[in-house]
């Protein structure tokens, strides 16, 4: 089994580079289906949820080659309109080439993707948007059979909640559909506006109110084009929350700062010193750090659910209790309890979370639960007197690329051993 093995109690300084966002990648490949031509992404991260997505891709017909961080895709070839079964489950995003994969081939057919780590992830909200705007979609024994006649037609949705895999499933079905796609209450994550600039960038029609709003004239077709992925917000976090776990200071290049700008108040609370220049962050923590009052997880531009668990490990180890209220998924404390092993004292119930700040947490084994759950136990990790040894890597591999090389190149004591058997 293969495992990090973590020796906390190292203040981390240096700097990291920061990659591109896997979960702009991820709709952006999608999109490529819809091309009739080749598209050049850079700035594509390797990590096994993007090469699950590329081996979607090859499945359809495309022609896809990677040269280190820019994935070239060739779609003229796309031939077939199904996504075989292991590749759904592996990862469940896989459903956001519904709507292109319906769009270029006129027929899809799919396993629904079920559950995940994170609780139920339905999808009633991307389907009831694609009846509208034209398919078909028979639900039979956990498989979707999707198909419409012709090409969709452009209509008003409006969503209930502002789901980010609905929002991209609408546009990619809206933008070679027939007239004009109107969404209401769309997703306004930075990822959505990335979609959007890729897809312009390939003749699409796409204007935004920056308010929720977003409107879709179809065009007949697109064309290809090279398109540079944003930087990955979450990721940022990530290394934001190792080095101030430690009372360090890191310097983040290639990143965003404005796309954390929920995030950075709250480490700003915690007593760290946030200084922007363009597109770099420079953060330096104080030897220890204060509670969070209240971490509330909102639709962007509030804070995100993904750097809850990030946050949470900050909050184990700061002077104080903090209360964390998760409102966008329903099972989202799972590294509550890993965390728990390495000493955290949190208390659960429902929706809510309360941290009470210990100093230090102390090494024992533990699990990734999910991705950022995963995060979060390196990040406690760095800041635990002894050794943490962490399996389930899996979960980190989905969304991190280099994470034990970029942390040790900043002072951290890790080491990852690769399966033996
Ligand atoms: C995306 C991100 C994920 C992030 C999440 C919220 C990707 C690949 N993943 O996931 O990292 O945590 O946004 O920012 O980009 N919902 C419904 N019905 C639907 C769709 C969603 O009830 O049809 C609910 C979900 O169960 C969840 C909430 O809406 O409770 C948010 O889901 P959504 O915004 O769709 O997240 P994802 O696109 O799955």
């Amino acid at each position: 089994m293969a495992k990090l093995v973590i020796e906390g109690g190292h203040r981390l300084s240096g700097s990291v580079d920061i990659h591109g966002a896997k979960n702009s990648a991820l709709p952006i490949l999608a999109a490529t289906v819809l091309i009739n031509g080749v598209c050049r992404i850079e700035n594509c991260p390797r990590l096994s949820d993007v090469a699950a997505a590329v081996a979607i891709l090859e499945h359809l017909g495309c022609t896809v080659t990677r040269d280190g961080h820019t994935v070239t895709v060739d779609a003229t070839g796309v031939c077939r309109g199904d996504v075989p079964d292991n590749l759904m489950r592996e990862m469940r995003s896989s459903i956001v080439f519904l709507g292109a994969v319906v769009a270029r081939t006129g027929g899809a057919a799919m396993a629904y993707p079920g559950g995940c780590e994170l609780g139920p992830r339905p999808i009633d909200l991307h389907l009831a948007a694609l009846r509208r705007l034209g398919v078909h979609i028979e639900e039979q024994g956990g498989r979707l059979r999707c198909y419409h006649d012709g090409r969709l037609t452009g209509c008003d949705v409006t969503l209930t909640f502002p789901s980010v895999g609905a929002t991209e499933n609408i546009l990619l079905a809206a933008v070679t559909a027939v007239g004009t796609t109107t969404i209401y209450n769309a997703a306004r994550e930075p990822e959505i506006a990335d979609l959007c600039a890729f897809l312009t960038a390939c003749g699409a029609r796409i204007r935004g109110d920056g308010e929720g709003t977003l409107i879709i004239e179809g065009v007949e077709r697109l064309h290809g084009c090279t398109h540079r992925v944003i930087p990955d917000r979450i990721e940022t976090v990530t290394y934001l929350a190792a080095a101030a776990v430690t009372g360090g200071s890191v310097l983040l290049k290639h990143v965003c700062p404005p796309h954390i700008g929920a995030v950075m108040p709250m480490m700003e609370e915690m007593g760290c010193h946030l200084t922007v220049w363009d597109d770099e962050l420079l953060m330096i923590a104080p030897p220890r750090l204060r509670r969070v009052k209240t971490v509330r997880t909102l639709p962007y531009p509030g804070f995100p659910t993904d750097a809850q668990a990030l946050l949470m490990a900050m909050a184990c180890v700061a002077d104080g209790t903090s209360v964390f209220i998760e409102t966008i998924f329903d099972s989202r404390y799972r590294h509550a309890g890993e965390l728990m092993r390495l000493g955290a004292r949190i208390k659960t119930e429902g929706r809510v979370a309360v941290v009470e700040g210990v100093c230090p947490l102390s090494g024992a084994p533990v699990e990734c639960t999910d991705l950022r759950g995963g995060a979060a136990l390196v990040v406690a990790a760095l800041a635990a007197e002894g050794e943490t040894v962490i399996t389930e890597l899996q979960h980190l591999e989905r969304g991190y690329e280099a994470l034990d090389t970029a942390l040790a190149k900043v002072g951290a004591v890790i080491r990852k051993d690769e399966e033996t058997v």
